[in-house]
C-alpha cells in the first residue's frame, strides 16, 4: 500500500504524521511512503531525509491524495481537505468522532475509512500506539518549562552568599499521563512538587516521584474504568475545592490537567484562589481545550491577572515541541499500522475483531462503526482499592490476638514433633558421626527460612550481600571436598559449586539491572 502524509494546513501545527525514522520502518512492512514537499520542515525534518529513507515527495497536497491509498495526518482533514479525499481510502488521523459528526458523515459518503488515533483503547497491547498518551506528557513536561519560563525565580532552592532562595512551591491537579509527566520535570527542576487527583491508587506513583499527595479526608474512591476517573460527588468537590483553597496562597505554580474524556473540564482552580495566589505566580491550565479547569483561562491565551498571576491557556503544547511529538505519534502510527499489517507483505488486513483495529475505526466501507463496542480484553485494570479492615473494639481484638497465638503454638508443635519423629527415625540407623552433623544442618535451615523470610522487602539487597558471603562460604566448603574418593561426595560438591555460583552471579547481574535503573543516560 502507498502511504502517504501531506502538509498540515492549520496555523498552529507544526506536527508531521511521518518522520524519516518512520519510513524506514514502514517500509520495512512492505508498505511505499509518500510525503508533500516540506511536510516535515516546521519539525525539523528536511525533504532529502525523508528521501534518504526511502520516502518519495509530492509537490502538491493533490498529488499525494490522489496517489496514496492511506492518509497519514496529524489533525482531522478540513472539510475543504475533504474534496482531495478518494473513494474508499483510509485516513488514520486525531478525529474526535464524538465532536465532528459532520465531518465523520462527509467522509463516510465516500465509503472512506477513518481511524482515530485519540480512539486507541487504553489495553496494555495498545499502549505502544497511544497517542493521546504521548501528546500528554509532552504537553505536561512542556507545561513545566512554559511556567519556570514565565515564573520569576528560580525552581530549585539554593543558598547564595546573596541569600537563601527558597525553591518554588508546584502544585499539579490530575496525575494521569500529562500530570505525572509534570511531576517529573518539575521535579528535576528542584521544585517541591504536591499532586492531587481523585483516584487514589495514584498516590504511590506520586510519592515513588519524590512528590507530595494530598490526601483528601473523605471516604470516595474517584476511580473510574480504564485508568479514567469517575465524576466526583457535589460532597467531595467541596472537599477538594476547601484543600485548594489552602493551598493556593503557598503555592507558585499550577498545573491543572483534571479531565474525564468526553466531559468538560471540572472547575477546580476558583477566581477566589487565583486572586489569593501572590504576584507573580504562574497557572498552566492543560485542560483549557474542554473549558479549563480554572475559572479565568482564556484558551489558547497568556493572561496576567489584576494580581500579576500569570494563567495559560495554551493548547498546542505538543505542537510546541514539534519534533519531539511528531517523531512519538509517528511511531504510535507506525505500531497501528504494524497491526494492520499482519504479514509484513505490505497489505492491510483491516480486522475489525481486533480490539485496537475496531476501537479506533470510525467509519469504513460506507457504515459509520463510532462508537465502537467495549474491548474484548480488559481496559488497563482499575487497581482493587485495599478494603479498609473493620475496626475491632479492645475485646475482640484481645480474643483474636489469643486465637492467632493458639493456632501458632499448635502449628510449633506439630512442625516439632515431625522434626524429632524424623531425628529419631535417622539417628536409628545412621552413625553417630553424621548426627552430629545433620542436625547442625537441619537447625541451620531451620534458622536461615526464619530469618530469611521475615525481612522487608527494603533489605533486600543488603541481604544478597549476605547470601553472596554464605554462598562463597559454601564454594570453599565444596572445593575442599570436590577432591574426594567417593563419587557421592564428588557429585555433591560439584552441585554445590554449581548453585552457589549461580547465586552469586546472579545476585551481581540482578545488583547491576537495579543500579543502571538509577543511571540517567
Ligand atoms: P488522563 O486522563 O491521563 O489524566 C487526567 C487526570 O485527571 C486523571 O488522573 C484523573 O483521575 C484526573 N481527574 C479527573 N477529574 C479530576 C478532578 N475532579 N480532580 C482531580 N483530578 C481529576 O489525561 P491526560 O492524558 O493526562 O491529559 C490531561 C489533560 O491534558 C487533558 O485535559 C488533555 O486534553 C490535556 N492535554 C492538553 C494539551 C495541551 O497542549 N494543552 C496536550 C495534550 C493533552
Amino acid at each position: 500500500m502507498i502511504i502517504g502524509t501531506p502538509k498540515e494546513i492549520a496555523d498552529l501545527e507544526n506536527r508531521v504524521a511521518m518522520t524519516p525514522a518512520s519510513v524506514k520502518q514502514l517500509i520495512k512492512l512492505g508498505h511505499e511512503c509518500l510525503i508533500e514537499k516540506g511536510a516535515g520542515e516546521r519539525s525539523q525534518f528536511s525533504d532529502k531525509e525523508y528521501e534518504d529513507a526511502g520516502a518519495k515527495i509530492t509537490q502538491t497536497a493533490v498529488d499525494l491524495y490522489a496517489q496514496a491509498d492511506v492518509i497519514a495526518k496529524v489533525l482531522p482533514v478540513t472539510i475543504d481537505e475533504v474534496k482531495l479525499v478518494k473513494e474508499e481510502q483510509s485516513i488514520i488521523s486525531f478525529f474526535y468522532p464524538a465532536q465532528n459528526e459532520e465531518l465523520l458523515s462527509a467522509l463516510n459518503e465516500k465509503k472512506a475509512t477513518v481511524m482515530a488515533m485519540d480512539m486507541v483503547p487504553r489495553i496494555s497491547r495498545a499502549q505502544k500506539m497511544d497517542a493521546l498518551s504521548s501528546m500528554a506528557n509532552i504537553a505536561g513536561y512542556r507545561a513545566v518549562i512554559e511556567a519556570s519560563n514565565n515564573f520569576g525565580r528560580f525552581f530549585t532552592g539554593q543558598i547564595t552568599a546573596a541569600g537563601k532562595v527558597p525553591p518554588a512551591k508546584v502544585l499539579v491537579i490530575g496525575a494521569g499521563v500529562a500530570g505525572l509527566a509534570a511531576i517529573g520535570a518539575a521535579q528535576s527542576l528542584g521544585a517541591v512538587v504536591r499532586a492531587f487527583d481523585v483516584r487514589p491508587e495514584v498516590a504511590e506513583q506520586i510519592e515513588s516521584m519524590g512528590a507530595e499527595f494530598l490526601f483528601l479526608d473523605f471516604e470516595e474512591d474517584g476511580s473510574g474504568d480504564g485508568g479514567y476517573a469517575a465524576p466526583s460527588s457535589p460532597e467531595f468537590r467541596e472537599k477538594q475545592l476547601a484543600l485548594f483553597r489552602d493551598q493556593a496562597a503557598d503555592v507558585d505554580i499550577v498545573v491543572t490537567t483534571a479531565l474525564i474524556p468526553g466531559r468538560d473540564a471540572p472547575k477546580l482552580w476558583l477566581e477566589d484562589m487565583v486572586h489569593s495566589m501572590k504576584a507573580g505566580s504562574v497557572i498552566v491550565d492543560l485542560a483549557a481545550e474542554r473549558g479549563g479547569n480554572c475559572d479565568l483561562t482564556q484558551k489558547n491565551e497568556k493572561i496576567v491577572t489584576e494580581n500579576g498571576v500569570t494563567i495559560i491557556g495554551y493548547t498546542d503544547f505538543p505542537s510546541k515541541m514539534a519534533s519531539q511529538a511528531s517523531t512519538l505519534y509517528a511511531t504510535n502510527i507506525r505500531h497501528l499500522v504494524d497491526d494492520l499489517t499482519p504479514d509484513n507483505d505490505g497489505l492491510i488486513d483491516h480486522n475489525m475483531d481486533d480490539d485496537i483495529i475496531r476501537g479506533v475505526t470510525a467509519s469504513r466501507e460506507g457504515a459509520i462503526t463510532f462508537p465502537p463496542p467495549a474491548p474484548k480484553v480488559q481496559a488497563i485494570a482499575k487497581p482493587q482499592a485495599k478494603e479498609k479492615p473493620k475496626e475491632l473494639t479492645a475485646e475482640e481484638k484481645k480474643a483474636a490476638e489469643l486465637a492467632a497465638f493458639k493456632e501458632d503454638t499448635k502449628k510449633q508443635f506439630a512442625i516439632l514433633g515431625a522434626g524429632a519423629l524424623l531425628l529419631w527415625l535417622v539417628g536409628s540407623f545412621a552413625p553417630a558421626s553424621f548426627m552430629q552433623h545433620f542436625i547442625v544442618f537441619v537447625l541451620s535451615c531451620f534458622v536461615g527460612y526464619h530469618i530469611i523470610w521475615n525481612v522487608a522487602h527494603s533489605l533486600h539487597t543488603p541481604l544478597m550481600a549476605v547470601t553472596n558471603a554464605i554462598s562463597g562460604i559454601v564454594i570453599i566448603g565444596a572445593l575442599l571436598q570436590v577432591g574426594s574418593s567417593s563419587w557421592v561426595v564428588i557429585f555433591l560438591a560439584f552441585i554445590s559449586i554449581l548453585i552457589a555460583t549461580i547465586n552469586i552471579v546472579g545476585g551481581f547481574l540482578v545488583t547491576r539491572r537495579m543500579l543502571a535503573m538509577f543511571q540517567k543516560s
